[in-house]
């Protein structure tokens, strides 16, 4: 939820502030802003609504000089998306600019203190407070601008990223979190700040994460310095940062979407590679040696996840369920955080996150440990939050995800929690060891499946025009692909935004079937398992009711096809990994749709890539 960006060395900040801004759109894209020290010591600030094009636009006739400046890509939670509110936004006096990535709960309560105080206001938000704040502690108090920063974040309560530049001293950025990330990359001889690691890599693979609590002092020439807000320096831990250029780039495709949905039996062997030995029948997770016992002594397991991760955790809760025979709860991590649950000490929480940020699921986290819960991450952003919130974790090493929508990071999900299931299973021996190994090769098999799956792109997108009529679609499915029917919804809402309801195919005599009519698509998956026949039943009832049935059905299917007015056919694989191929046709599908409809698939309306605002 907004993207931070800064530079301070030797180099022309422009265009690494805007290259970095263009990395992070997906953080947001309702307004972006640069400020920069100019060669003449004027603190420029520019900003545009929209994307950064319209701000490069905007700058083309503008003063652009200058080696040291901040930038900011907003997802508006405070005050509409306007030029005036954009980042950075000025201090009084015009010598400080401030970006922040977060919200300011008491913005309201300090912006009137403020305003009495005589302290006006050009914006409507709460970013404007703080550095407003700021300039009134230096000056009330006479402080540097280290020491006021101090103070204003003692008063402030909410989450932050921040960064701020002083144009009476050009050779300084301040810099601090507090629940919203922030990395600083260190060069030589110029420093670089970033919501994540890649506005940083072209420039140098040596980071600092910053934690909670952190304010960084970064000073060209000079050791970064880390503190905490009181003032206690902090160890400098620099890290190694291992993403390649390629992995964000769009690599030849038309969107990252297309490129994420093509990638994925790359993808899914990466996840399993180490993990599944040679001979491809037992997983080794190293978070089962280390925390052998926690794991398997969990009398419940509680998924705490977000929108497509939460999907997931649904086919989670059936792989545990039905292999581990481990009871599971599947939570919003939104609702659990707030409904004081009942968390046991021998309960392991599993977060899921394709971004580790998630403000939700970080305080659905806090609240287990402080149950004493042992917590297990399952995260696809190395460093991120959620991988140091946790106790431990496996990352699902999908690499960069920079299409809203997520795609790659769910079958990447799923892949874990099916290996950790796996693993469990045959510890604590709730399979036979023959169903183990059978599995463990079948899910070794998945990627060359999925490429099979992925052979369905040119159907799909000549099916994709007939839907773009439509108001509003179902999508049903049973077992493990019910959550598949959530998911395949929810994509076509976020892209193409066609409502789309996810349900059990069962449950639609109980209420939704009184929606069907000539007009609404209805997708069905009905792949080849257990409960095929009564799927089959359930296509009927659809099709009694003039309901459009486009089915996703196994190889050498010959039923289905009399029933449905469109057949897309899978390879065959075990029912619980079905979602992982099954899921490829709903992508394509949603995708597919949103550019017949012409939407902005990578950047859809009103998202952000990474929500670290509750
Ligand atoms: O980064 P996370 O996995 O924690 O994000 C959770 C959701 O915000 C995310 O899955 C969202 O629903 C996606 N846009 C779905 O495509």
């Amino acid at each position: 939820m907004c993207g931070i960006v800064g530079y301070i060395g030797t180099k022309r900040a422009y265009p690494i502030l805007i290259k970095g801004l263009k990395r992070l759109e997906y953080r947001g894209y309702d307004s972006a802003g640069v400020a920069m020290i100019s060669d003449s010591g004027d603190l420029n600030v520019y900003k545009a609504k929209g994307k950064v094009d319209n701000l490069t636009e905007y700058c083309s006739d503008k003063d652009v000089s200058g080696c040291v400046g901040i930038a900011h890509t907003r997802w508006a939670t405070h005050g509409e998306p306007s030029a005036r509110n954009a980042h950075p936004h000025y201090s009084q006096s015009r010598n400080l600019a401030i970006i922040h990535n977060g919200i300011i709960e008491n913005y309201a309560d300090i912006k009137t203190k403020l305003q009495a105080q005589g302290v006006e206001f050009k914006s409507d938000t709460d970013t404007e407070v703080l550095v407003r704040l700021v300039e009134y502690i230096m000056e009330k108090k006479n402080l540097s601008l280290l020491e006021a920063v101090q103070v204003a974040l003692h008063q402030v309560i909410g989450a932050y990223a921040i960064a701020i530049v002083d144009k009476r001293d050009p050779r300084q950025i301040i810099a601090a979190r507090k629940q919203s990330p922030l990395v600083v990359g260190i060069g030589e001889n110029e420093f670089f700040l970033g919501s994540d690691a890649s506005p940083i890599i072209d420039y140098t693979d040596k980071v600092v994460y910053l934690e909670d609590g952190n304010i960084a002092v970064i000073r060209l020439g000079a050791e970064l310095r880390v503190m905490s807000i009181l003032g206690e320096e902090q160890e400098l831990k620099v890290k190694t940062v291992d993403i390649n250029l390629g992995q964000i780039e769009k690599g030849g495709y038309e969107h990252f979407m297309l490129k994420e949905i093509f990638e994925q039996p790359e993808c899914l062997k990466n996840c399993m590679r180490g993990r599944i030995n040679v001979e491809g029948d037992h997983v080794t997770l190293s978070a089962m040696i280390d925390y052998r016992q926690q794991l398997l002594n969990a009398k419940r397991i509680i998924i705490v996840a977000c929108g497509t991760s939460w999907h997931a955790g649904l086919i989670g809760k059936q792989l545990f369920e039905s292999l581990c025979r481990i009871p599971v709860e599947v939570e919003y991590a939104s609702e659990f955080r707030y409904r004081d649950p009942v968390i046991y000490p021998d309960d392991v929480v599993i977060a899921i996150s394709q971004s580790g940020e998630t403000a939700d699921t970080l305080a659905a986290i806090e609240l287990a440990r402080k149950a004493g819960a042992f917590v297990f991450g399952v995260c696809n952003a190395i460093g991120a939050s959620i991988p140091r919130q946790t106790q431990t974790g496996v990352y699902i090493h999908v690499g960069p995800e920079i299409g809203v929508a997520s795609t790659k990071a769910f079958t990447g999900q799923v892949t874990v929690l099916s290996m950790l299931a796996l693993c469990l299973a045959n510890e604590r021996r709730t399979i036979p060891g023959e169903q183990y190994k059978e599995m463990v090769a079948e899910l070794t098999r998945i990627p060359e499946k999925m490429e099979e799956a992925l052979k369905t792109n040119e159907q799909i997108e000549r099916l994709a025009p007939i839907f773009t009529y439509a108001k509003n679609c179902l999508y049903l499915g049973r077992g493990y692909n019910y959550p598949l029917a959530l998911e395949g919804a929810l994509k076509l809402k976020e892209i193409s935004y066609i409502h789309a309801e996810g349900y059990p195919a069962a449950e639609m005599k109980h209420g939704p079937i009184a929606l069907i009519d000539s007009e609404m698509p209805v997708f069905v998956i009905a792949t080849r398992d257990r409960l095929y026949e009564k799927v089959i039943s359930n296509i009927q009832e659809v099709r009694a009711r003039g309901g459009r049935v486009t089915a996703l059905v196994t190889e050498g299917d010959t039923q289905i096809c009399k029933f449905a007015d469109h057949v897309i056919t899978l390879p065959d694989t075990l029912e619980c990994f079905q979602p992982l191929i099954a899921s490829i046709p709903l992508q394509l599908l949603a995708y597919h749709i949103a550019v017949c409809k012409g939407k902005d698939v990578d950047r859809p309306r009103n998202l952000a890539k990474s929500v670290t605002v509750e």
